[in-house]
């Protein structure tokens, strides 16, 4: 796994490292993520690497319950500073603090590159472990590798794709690869 203290130090530098806020790119990914949930409202969602929460932000408009989880303690206080609705905010790595219960809605939006084959395969059993039958899985990811990235970005999708979930939709351009998966 990409070392969680490089996010800190990423963090402490530049509060928006990945131009989160202003890239058209972000932008155009936070709209084909929201699209793509194929229900209006979800009952229990869970989004890890939740950075500064504007895909947080964003769910919370669509989710009764919404876990957001990300290592970095200033990004964290800026979803907190948000007051949303229904969402809880915590601190910690996937796979290691996945949270307890189920949930209707797992977001995996640019995270799993930074994992290990081992950490992937890990975070696909606990996905399957914690989604409920009517359940989905998204998953998007930037396509192109960069240094702190532990795996190949595009790549990153492959440990999800095991017998239990079946693809529902994707998209697939120069720059984004997003899919919504279902319990097979
Ligand atoms: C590129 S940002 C993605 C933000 C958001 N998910 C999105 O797609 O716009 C990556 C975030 O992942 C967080 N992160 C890195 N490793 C993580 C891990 N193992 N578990 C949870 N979050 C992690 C970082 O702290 C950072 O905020």
């Amino acid at each position: 796994m990409t070392d969680p203290a490089y996010f800190e130090d990423l963090y402490r530098t530049d509060p928006d490292p990945w131009r989160l806020d202003t890239a058209p790119y972000e932008e155009r990914k936070r709209a084909l993520t929201l699209a793509s949930l194929p229900r209006p409202r979800y009952a229990r969602a869970f989004e890890p690497a939740c950075a500064r929460g504007q895909i947080t932000a964003l769910l919370a408009e669509r989710c009764d319950e919404l876990v957001a989880l990300d290592p970095v303690e200033a990004a964290l206080e800026r979803v907190r500073g948000r007051d949303l609705a229904g969402v809880s905010v915590r601190r910690g790595t996937i796979p290691d603090d996945w949270p307890a219960g189920t949930f209707d809605l797992v977001v995996l939006s640019e995270v799993l590159y930074f994992l290990t084959a081992e950490q992937r395969a890990r975070c696909a059993e606990l996905t399957v472990a914690s989604l409920r039958p009517d359940g989905h899985v998204v998953a998007v990811h930037w396509r192109h590798s960069f240094t702190e990235a532990a795996s190949v970005p595009d790549e990153a999708h492959v440990d999800l794709h095991t017998s239990a979930l079946r693809p529902v939709s994707g998209y697939l351009d120069d720059d984004v690869r997003l899919e919504v998966l279902e319990r097979a």
